[in-house]
């Protein structure tokens, strides 16, 4: 069915895929390994999160969308609402509004288990539509609209037993203008070390967080460097390390080792990684998000999807894992999912089991998430939307009570996409191939014949 270049492959075949013939005599551009005898662990679908994307209406978006994706993290504080609701810098009245619109998402967010992180930037109105006379908290060294914002919105959390499920982001991507206007760090590192304080002694079980830096951490960066050496003189250690990814760039094993750096430097502990925006709009793709599953899957990362939505729209679709039947009406219904949602429920339902350890290929651009479970084993496909040729190897085919060699059937998926806006109902069938193996190990091509296609890969495991 396929023309093939043996010496290129140790076991040839491959997605069946119409494409695939064209780009079967490119070479492979690298490798992405998946050991079976790794066993890393339970699978908790760390990736499933989401940066708002939730009506402020509640029950707009039936149970079932966010249930089979596997829901578990969301993230608001009523940026962009309709006027009047510019947040506290605007006045009580306008701060009430995009109060109303986090809590509705706090309380949707509840109903499904899932932690929310509330967005205390959003609410106070730096959501980056403020105007560039807009106050921050500390302006002038004045700290008392800060101190009554704080004060307004704890009686009000309060009030409405709102500190279940919950963690804060102390500040947004306060390295850049759009959230912290043209104010310097060290006004950031004191409106820092006043509110961590506050909050700890009002609320100690709940995670402050941060510091959700658009940069990922690095020695060679001046401002992680100066946020680190603050906080570890300042005794306000945040409760997880955050920051976002979403310069299409970086991967998580370098931005994990440049956190290490730091802690080392600073003598800082050691604490969960939270990166609370990752993906650009064009990684919103099942190649993108399958591969940023692997990438978050692999250091225990929590990921909560970016949303490059505006306005009405932002709180709405997931964070674009979904559509509707009129995608210009606020309140109407009529959802469906989309192609890259088709991913996350495969992740959330099928990938069952154990996760095993992975490598990504050497030119990070492919990358595998796997699990075994008791009767499949399932290897999850993204490459970082590119065209090419690469290749997966599984290693440990013993270690899944299968024979060291022999012919492995192995069942491939297609995960299509056509539009954040497109419908698409379920992955594609591509068929069973054998692929004939020694050594307890098989490799076979990933042919990436567009920048948007996920594969999965399935097995059975042995007796
Ligand atoms: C800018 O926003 C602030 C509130 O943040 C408001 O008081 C002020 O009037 C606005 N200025 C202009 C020119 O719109
Ligand atoms: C507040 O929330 C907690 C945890 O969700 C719940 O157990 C408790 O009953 C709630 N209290 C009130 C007064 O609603
Ligand atoms: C930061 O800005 C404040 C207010 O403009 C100023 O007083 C302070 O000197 C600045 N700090 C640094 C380190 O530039
Ligand atoms: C932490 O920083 C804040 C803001 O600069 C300061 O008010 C506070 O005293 C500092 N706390 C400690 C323990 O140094
Ligand atoms: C879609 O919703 C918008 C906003 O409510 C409305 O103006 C438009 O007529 C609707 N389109 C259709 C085809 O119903
Ligand atoms: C995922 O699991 C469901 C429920 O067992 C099953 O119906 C579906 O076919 C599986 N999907 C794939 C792509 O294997
Ligand atoms: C198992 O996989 C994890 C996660 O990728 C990795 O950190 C670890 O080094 C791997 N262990 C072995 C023995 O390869
Ligand atoms: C796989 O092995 C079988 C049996 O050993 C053999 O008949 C078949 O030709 C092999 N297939 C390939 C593609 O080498
Ligand atoms: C990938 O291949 C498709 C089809 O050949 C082409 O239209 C597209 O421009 C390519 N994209 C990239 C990023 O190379």
């Amino acid at each position: 069915m396929h023309s093939f270049l043996p010496l290129l492959f140790t076991a040839a075949a491959a997605v069946a895929h119409p494409q695939a013939r064209r780009q079967a005599r490119q070479a492979v551009l690298g490798t992405s390994t998946v050991t079976l005898s790794n066993d890393t662990g339970t699978p908790g679908h760390l990736a499933s999160g989401i940066l708002y994307g939730i009506p402020d209406t509640p029950d707009q978006i039936p149970d079932a969308l966010y249930t089979d994706m596997g829901f578990n993290y969301a993230r608001a504080g009523g940026a962009q609402v309709a006027a009047p609701g510019r947040g506290w810098i605007w006045g009580l009245d306008e701060y009430k509004v995009r109060f109303a619109s986090a809590l509705s998402n706090y309380q949707t967010t509840r109903k499904y288990g899932a932690s929310f992180i509330f967005l205390i930037h959003d609410l106070w109105g730096a959501d980056g539509t403020q105007n560039s006379s807009a106050p921050y908290p500390g302006d002038d060294g004045d700290w008392t609209s800060w101190d009554d914002y704080l004060t307004q919105w704890i009686s009000d959390m309060n009030a409405n037993n709102a500190t279940a499920g919950l963690s804060i982001d102390i500040w947004n991507e306060p390295d850049l203008s759009f959230f912290w206007g043209t104010r310097n760090q060290s006004q950031y590192l004191e409106m820092w070390g006043r509110t961590y304080p506050r909050l700890r002694a009002e609320w100690p079980d709940v995670p402050l967080i941060g510091p959700a830096a658009a940069e990922e951490p690095s020695l060679s960066s001046t401002w992680w460097v100066n946020f680190m050496s603050f906080v570890s003189q300042n005794g306000t250690v945040p409760d997880e390390w955050v920051w976002h990814m979403e310069g299409g760039g970086g991967d998580m094993l370098s931005a994990q080792a440049g956190l290490y750096d730091l802690l080392n430097t600073y003598d800082l502990p050691v604490k969960p990684i939270n990166i609370d925006e990752y993906s650009t709009y064009p990684e919103q793709v099942p190649a993108g998000s399958a591969w940023w599953i692997a990438q978050l899957e692999r250091v225990d990362a929590v990921g909560l999807r970016g949303n490059w939505l505006s306005g009405w729209q932002l709180h709405d679709f997931l964070a674009s894992l979904l559509s509707k039947s009129n995608t210009s009406d606020a309140t109407g219904t009529g959802y469906y999912p989309n192609g890259d949602y088709q991913v996350y429920k495969y992740y959330n339902l099928n990938m069952t089991g154990h996760r095993v350890g992975s490598t990504p290929s050497d030119d990070l651009l492919l990358d595998t998430y796997a699990t075994v479970g008791t009767d499949l084993v399932r290897v999850l496909t993204g490459v970082r939307i590119q065209n090419g040729t690469w290749q997966v190897t599984i290693n440990d085919l013993s270690a899944v009570g299968l024979p060291t060699s022999g012919t492995l059937d192995i069942h491939t998926w297609g995960f299509t996409w056509n539009d954040h806006f497109g419908e698409v109902d379920g992955p594609t069938d591509l068929g069973y191939y054998g692929h004939n193996y020694t050594g307890d190990s098989v490799t076979f091509p990933i042919f990436q014949t567009d920048v948007v296609t996920a594969y999965a890969f399935e097995f059975a495991v042995g007796s």
